[in-house]
């Protein structure tokens, strides 16, 4: 299946001597390429000690939303709540901070390092209902695996 694939070629890129940020990009870029419901890939990050996320390497149409205050859309309650949020229709959502008009869904899992919550994957679906929780579990495979090159 596709996912166990993936997770070979993610440990792999996570070998790499590469940077941090080259090697969070080409897991995006893999990801986007290799599941047809994945459309857009990215990290956001833990801004500091300030309450905000800051968007790091992505794969996927450029957002204006580099910058999104703790508590903000879908990616701001996962920094509080350091839990997967999956979205299966984003129409449904009060808090939903919308970058595209072609997203149907999206789902959320948090970074943790040393038990913080540091960060998070977004995945944005141009499909609607699309994610199960082989999803939930490989997003949490990649989370752990980019948390030992933080
Ligand atoms: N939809 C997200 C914002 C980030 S974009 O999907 C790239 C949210 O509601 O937090």
């Amino acid at each position: 299946m596709i996912f166990d694939i993936l997770q070979t070629k993610i440990t792999v890129l996570i070998s790499n001597s590469i940077t941090r940020d080259q090697t969070l990009h080409l897991i995006c870029e893999l990801l986007k390429t290799s599941v047809p419901h994945y459309d857009w890939v990215g990290f956001y990050f833990k801004n500091g000690h300030k309450e905000e996320l800051i968007l790091g390497p992505y794969a996927g149409t450029p957002t204006d939303h580099t910058t999104i205050p703790f508590g903000k859309g879908i990616c701001g309650q996962v920094a509080v709540s350091n839990k997967n949020f999956v979205v299966p229709d984003v129409k449904a959502q009060d808090n939903y901070i919308a970058c595209s008009i072609n997203v149907k869904s999206e789902i959320v899992v948090p970074l943790f390092v040393d038990g913080q919550n540091v960060g998070q994957i977004d995945i944005d679906s141009n499909t609607i209902d699309p994610f199960t929780e082989h999803d939930e579990r490989f997003l949490e495979f990649v989370c752990r695996s980019v948390a030992t090159l933080m």
